[in-house]
């Protein structure tokens, strides 16, 4: 991942021995087929999307009593609620009479105490159970105890919401992604959702992943995102990914050490921060302007000086993703009478656009009937990473 970006000077020195991180063979990608074949994408679906912990969303955007949420993970719909407790419930979107979709709307607040199916106007209480049927008189062998909502193991962490559709259920921290960078140090779970942006894309989801993990393409695709973050530009995302890296390893020129363009604080269209630095973050995560944190297959968070954002990463389709963006800031950077939104949202926004046009291109390629399989380069060190990953997790 895109995480040794702007490590200083002194971590650099301790590498010293060290050989560069890039790819040192010639090393086959996935077949083709894995990102188009929809036999194939089933049995992603189910090894890893129906097995992992899927993030949802920020936990501030359900917090009022009786507030729901709608989401599509592959083919399974699912609600998440906040109850009267205070507690979260998840469940499959599916009424236990004849399997109609109980909640209609993307989001919302429940009318009532009970969840109520729209169709036959079952009526469930927020921990599922079935309270009553609209039949005038029930069989006597009926029993509604045999009925409750189907429920999944769902959790808040740091803020965000997660989801699980398994039967037993791993860690949560099992996704976790080895050598993302950490994010103790940002108080994600007392931020609030400042915006929200969704695109779907007609690409398999790994295609925008591994779009994600490599910077090849950032000098032509992304020329402003180059002039913020300058070691992009020499088309690599961490400094040890140049096989020269010791000749620069004492620069303190982004160029070579990673981090932001001078004088650029974070991840915004002007370089300036939009509220004050969280307190909690050490110097060199202040230096280095961004962090990512990614739990796999459905999130990375990117870690800025003075807010978040995470970008939730979901299948709907073979050839169908959709990416769904909230930033998070701060309460009093909210409050600011010269709160510049579009500032931030829209340098994202843009970089993600890009993203999607490339991931969009990427998809369309892989059709040609003569592409059997790709090859990376040593610069897709983070898309191997990825890629072995799938593997392990479809056992192939
Ligand atoms: S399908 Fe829900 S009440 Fe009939
Ligand atoms: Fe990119």
């Amino acid at each position: 991942m895109k995480t040794k970006t702007g490590a200083k000077a002194e971590s650099r020195k301790q590498d010293d021995d060290a050989d560069f991180d890039g790819l040192t063979r010639v090393v086959p990608s996935l077949a083709a087929s894995c990102y188009i074949d929809a036999d194939w994408y089933q049995h992603e679906l189910e090894r890893i999307f129906y097995s992992g912990w899927i993030y949802l969303c920020h936990s501030s955007t359900l917090v009022a009593a009786r507030s729901f949420r709608r989401f599509r993970i592959g083919t399974q719909e699912i609600v998440v609620l906040r109850d009267d407790q205070g507690g979260l419930r998840a469940f499959h979107n599916s009424c236990r009479h004849r399997g109609s979709i109980l909640c209609e709307r993307e989001s919302g607040r429940l009318q009532g105490k009970l969840i109520v199916c729209p169709y036959h106007q079952w009526a469930y209480a927020q921990d599922g159970e079935l309270k009553a049927t609209s039949s005038i008189r029930e069989a006597p062998d009926f029993d509604k105890s045999d009925y409750p909502l189907h429920a999944l193991a769902v959790q808040e962490w740091r803020g965000g919401i997660f989801v699980s559709l398994a039967d037993t259920p791993a860690e949560l921290s099992s996704g976790f992604e080895r050598g993302s960078d950490r994010i103790d140090n940002w108080p994600m779970e007392s931020l609030q959702v400042g915006h929200r942006w969704r695109k779907v894309m007609q690409c398999n989801w790994k295609v925008f992943w591994e779009n994600f993990n490599e910077c090849l393409h950032c000098p032509n695709i992304h020329p402003e995102l180059c002039e913020l973050v300058p070691i992009y530009g020499r088309r690599i995302s961490g400094y040890r990914d140049a096989p020269d890296w010791h000749a620069h390893r004492d620069s303190s020129d982004p160029k070579y050490a990673g981090g932001l363009r001078a004088g650029a604080h974070s991840w915004s269209t002007s370089g300036q921060a939009c509220g004050p630095v969280f307190p909690g973050l050490t110097p060199a995560e202040v230096a280095r302007g961004q962090s990512y944190f990614v739990s796999l297959p459905s999130v990375f968070i990117a870690c800025h000086v003075d807010y978040m954002r995470t970008v939730r990463i979901l299948p709907l389709g073979p050839e169908q993703t959709e990416i769904e963006v909230e930033w998070l800031f701060q309460p009093q950077t909210l409050a600011r009478d010269d709160f510049d939104l579009e500032d931030i949202t829209g340098f994202a926004i843009l970089v993600m656009q890009q993203d999607a046009a490339a991931s969009e291109l990427n998809q369309l390629g892989l059709h040609a009937r003569r592409f059997k399989q790709g090859v990376l380069m040593p610069e897709e060190h983070y898309v191997k990473g990825f890629q072995d990953w799938v593997r392990a997790q479809t056992g192939d």
